[in-house]
């Protein structure tokens, strides 16, 4: 069994059952936490979305979802890529290039980073990608387009229930068949959600804000409108 921060990864043959773990981290890992109940809410949140993403016309690995805190998934050659997707300036992107949390951008604009915290997950253009034998060009742009799309449904779902999706991460691995597909996670750890200045979001644990379940259990109850 692989295991990673917060899931661990059990293969069988063209499957894997993902284990969603209690633990919760921030800043490459340099804050690190158990909360009761985490893993469990992270997973469904994860099947729900994965769920309605394929309904929708996604490639996704969700099969089924094994309550409560495990799903089973296709397995994925998983290209070592955190792609994120911003409809609005917050975190990094306002340290890197200034402006104002929540401000607007003109369009959804996708950028990847490196998943390899020594290196505190470098951002990369396409042609590093290649350089630095990660992925294609030809798959990258594939991946661009697949996470700009994925990430407007996601933010057309949230609307209606009157969350605003300011920006959301995305991690992919190919199939058997070389297919390009959305693995990894869609919970409030990897996404910025906010309702008039209220975050839904892992800022609550990364700026100490409460106790983050409250919220990530809001997200929950939203996103059991989608059957499993
Ligand atoms: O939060 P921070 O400023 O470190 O990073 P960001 O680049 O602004 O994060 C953009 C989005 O990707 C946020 O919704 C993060 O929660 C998510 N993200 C993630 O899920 N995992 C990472 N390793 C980095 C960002």
């Amino acid at each position: 069994m692989r295991e990673g921060k917060t899931k661990k990864v059990e293969e069988f043959g063209s499957e894997v059952v993902l284990h969603f773990k209690d633990d919760i981290t921030a800043g490459d890992g340099a804050k690190h936490d158990v909360i009761k109940n985490k893993g469990s809410i992270c997973c469904e949140i994860t099947g729900r979305t994965m769920k309605y993403l394929e309904e929708k016309g996604i490639y996704t690995m969700f099969l089924e979802y094994l309550p409560p805190n495990k799903l089973r998934a296709r397995k994925l050659s998983m290209i070592p890529l955190e792609v994120i997707v911003r409809f609005k300036k917050a975190g990094s992107f306002i340290r890197r290039y200034g402006g104002n949390d929540g401000e607007d951008l003109p369009a959804p604009l996708v950028e990847f980073t490196y998943k390899n915290d020594e290196l505190h997950d470098p951002l990369m253009c396409v042609e590093h990608l290649e350089i630095l034998n990660i992925t294609t060009k030809k798959i990258a742009y594939v991946i661009m387009e697949e996470a700009r799309k994925t990430a407007t449904l996601l933010k057309e779902f949230f609307d209606q229930k009157g969350l605003e999706l300011w920006d959301i991460k995305f991690e992919y691995g190919l199939d058997e068949e070389g297919k390009v597909c959305l693995g990894d996670e869609i919970s409030p750890d990897t996404m910025r959600l906010r309702r008039s200045g209220q975050i839904f979001d892992k800022d609550v644990y990364r700026k100490d804000l409460g106790n983050p379940m409250e919220k990530y259990e809001a997200v929950l109850e939203l996103c059991r409108s989608i059957d499993l």
